[in-house]
């Protein structure tokens, strides 16, 4: 890694603006390899020099990974002129590293969504290349049936005329309101909303469960979110 300015490393790890670290290496509260550094402009390599901080040993990392519960009401952007994002359901600390959601869920879908400033990760869990399976639980107003389970494997055709990559459909109860879990290959805009509006039938709720092999922590209420595990990210990253 190549050396970079002090000060720009520290705001980065959510230390504070730029103009306070400035002040604080003035005031002689940040050691490098043992020295009181008092310019912060000078440059370090945050992965080999020991930096300490108001007396705390600074743990360097480049990239953080966060699984959120998506709450409705929120938008998968970074930021909106008038809207909440889901970036204003994250605290100062993660903020400081620039995540971005991976993908988007309506402003109305629940559930898994990974936030993250790891680009390339990003890029290849949304390679439509790729293909990687990402599982809803959905309730549908209507009876759901084998019959649109088939339709669903062989793939159905939205309102634009786009012909659907076979998805895998289970019906967990049916009735007046069915409830599914539905598994798609691909992205395409209110995707599974319109899958079912092509087979005649109105999503009313929908909450994204599964990316790839990575399940959403049942543990985290809506609005919540932590780091992924290590054994977690292994799921993702290939
Ligand atoms: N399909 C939809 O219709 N909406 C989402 O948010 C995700 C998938």
């Amino acid at each position: 890694m190549k050396k970079q300015r002090l000060d720009k490393v520290l705001v980065h790890l959510g230390f504070g603006s730029r103009k306070e670290i400035k002040k604080l290496a003035k005031e002689g509260g940040i050691l490098v390899n043992n020295k009181v550094i008092t310019d912060s402009s000078e440059h370090v390599n945050p992965e080999i020099d020991e930096i300490i901080v108001g007396g705390k040993q600074v743990q360097y990392r480049e990239f953080i990974y966060l699984m959120l519960n998506k709450p409705t009401g929120v938008i998968s952007a970074t930021e909106d002129q008038r809207e909440d994002t889901v970036i204003d359901l994250i605290n100062p600390d993660f903020q400081a590293f620039q995540p971005f959601p991976v993908g988007r869920l309506d402003k109305d879908t629940e559930g898994l969504l990974i936030l993250t400033n790891d680009g390339k990760l990003a890029h290849q869990l949304l390679s439509p290349k790729k293909h990687i399976p990402k599982t809803y639980y959905a309730k549908v107003k209507g009876e759901v049936t084998e019959v649109d389970a088939k339709q669903f494997k062989t793939g159905v055709i939205l309102d634009d005329g786009y012909q659907t990559l076979p998805s895998e459909l289970v019906i967990t109860e049916t009735g007046a309101i069915s409830q599914v879990e539905i598994t798609i290959y691909e992205g395409k805009y209110h995707q599974v909303k319109r899958m079912f509006l092509a087979v005649g039938k109105e999503v009313i709720y929908l909450k994204r469960i599964k990316m790839g092999l990575l399940a959403l922590d049942e543990g985290l209420a809506l609005g919540e979110y932590r780091e992924l595990t290590a054994d977690e990210l292994t799921l993702i990253k290939h």
